[in-house]
């Protein structure tokens, strides 16, 4: 395979940006002000930041937040973001649920060779579908996702939605003590089991915070689970939402209902119908409190629920003539097979075939070929105890059927697989390219629950 679009630089003169380094890391975001283009210059950085009180905790972030600077491009539009990467490790960027071209997926010796310190890449690519998606490395993922290198990216509708307020949400645990100094991002005991959790619930980066939203008004949440082991078990203490967006596609407006599980990697956008100001909603994860949404007076007269949000123009699969494909995940069995030569545990497999994430030739061996434009089906089945968020990049699917719920198919690009659940998933493969197809907890993926699926 050959990489053309990566930029080596000799030094950073070229860009303008001299002096970087010397006194410490700047950061800064550039946007023109041209209402048709949206250029982002994006840094990864070491950051300390104050996420335990009183305490440094020695993040990475994007832009000099953690979470990631919010990143935001209209339908059917170019995204063109100059990533620099000021970190003294390699990394690249991978657009999470964005279809674009196989060059700029992010994925290392895939999709592109790793961005070392001191070089930047250019990311260019149009946004076809609206919604909310989100940007992480797709390298030494534990650490880089686990020290705060993730990021939501917001898609806008080509024209105004009935929604005027909106508020991005991004949870994270962070795997930190009480000092906030970061603890192990993956521990083989727990990459066996459900993943590695982090202790320290945040959204936009705070503990806990209370958030104010306009009285009497409908504000969309879009909330992004950017987590890399946790599933969220999402429910408000009060108030009424509806659902009108999962994993940044439309559905038909509904009830929250008692909670929503939001796995790793994936999103959820409720419309909240703010209460009577000085109420408050909790939002929680089961009985924990993420966040406290605050109904302050906002002068602005009652609104009514919105109508569903378009939909995106993703193919319809033709469930009638697809293929379908089956995919077993499962435990490695073999505990340790691995670990004396590369210090890399080995539990979990896909059809028998366990990603090795320091083999840089895995994607030479896809798992399945899929012919273009083909309709498939394809048949995910959990053979083990803990649930699986299965991801596919490049493509969005449908989700059609499973043997443990009813389901009402909608679009997404993240799936959470339960604990011995079979689902069926559909697409048309009209996208050519090698695309990653993992599990989102991170640990999972990092220890074989990754496959290649190939377009041609
Ligand atoms: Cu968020 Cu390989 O994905
Ligand atoms: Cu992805
Ligand atoms: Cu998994």
């Amino acid at each position: 395979m050959s990489f053309t679009r990566r930029q080596i630089l000799a030094g950073l003169a070229g860009l303008g940006i001299a002096g970087l380094g010397a006194s410490g890391v700047r950061y800064w975001l550039g946007r023109p002000n041209e209402a048709t283009s949206h250029d982002y210059e994006l840094i990864a950085a070491p950051l300390d930041v104050e996420l335990v009180a009183g305490h440094q905790t020695p993040a990475w972030a994007y832009g000099g937040q953690v979470p990631g600077v919010e990143l935001r491009c209209r339908q059917g539009e170019r995204l063109r973001v100059r990533f620099i990467n000021q970190l003294e490790v390699d990394t690249t960027i991978h657009w999470h649920g964005i279809r674009l071209p196989l060059e700029m997926d992010g994925v290392p010796y895939v999709s592109q060779l790793p961005v070392k310190p001191g070089e930047y890449f250019d990311y260019d690519f149009i946004c076809p579908d609206a919604g909310s998606f989100w940007y992480h490395p797709h390298t030494a993922s534990a650490e880089q996702l686990g020290r705060g290198l993730v990021g939501p990216l917001i898609v806008e509708e080509r024209e105004p939605t009935g929604f005027v307020h909106e508020r991005t949400l991004s949870l994270k645990s962070w795997h930190v003590d009480k000092q906030g100094a970061f603890t192990e991002f993956s521990v083989p005991r727990e990459a066996a089991r459900g993943g590695t959790p982090g202790v320290l619930s945040t959204v936009n980066g705070t503990h806990a915070p209370t958030l104010e939203l306009p009285a009497g008004q409908i504000v969309r949440l879009r909330i992004l689970n950017l987590d890399n082991t946790l599933t969220y078990r999402l429910n408000l203490s009060a108030g009424e939402a509806r659902i009108y967006a999962l994993d940044g596609n439309p559905v038909e407006p509904r009830a929250l209902g008692k909670e929503y599980w939001l796995g790793p990697g994936m999103r959820i956008e409720l419309a909240l119908k703010v209460p009577a100001a000085g109420e408050e909603i909790s939002l929680r994860n089961g009985p924990l409190r993420l966040a406290t949404l605050l109904s302050v007076d906002s002068g602005e007269s009652e609104a009514d629920w919105p109508s569903k949000l378009p939909a995106n123009p993703v193919a319809e699969p033709d469930l009638q003539r697809a293929e379908v494909l089956r995919f077993n995940f499962e435990w490695a069995g073999m505990v340790s097979a691995n670990v004396e030569q590369t210090g890399t545990h080995t539990f979990w497999q896909i059809n028998g075939q366990a990603w090795d994430i320091n083999d840089k030739t895995c994607a030479d061996r896809p798992i399945a070929t899929l012919k273009k434009d083909g309709h498939y089906i394809l048949e995910l089945r959990n053979l083990s105890q803990y649930q699986h968020p299965i991801h596919l990049h490049g493509m969005t699917f449908k989700v059609i059927s499973s043997n443990r719920r009813k389901i009402e198919p909608w679009f997404t690009d993240t799936y959470l697989l339960g604990k011995n659940e079979t689902a069926r998933i559909a697409l048309v493969a009209d996208n050519p390219g090698v695309w990653m197809f993992h599990c989102h907890v991170i640990d999972h993926m990092e220890t074989g629950l990754m496959a290649a699926i190939e377009v041609v």
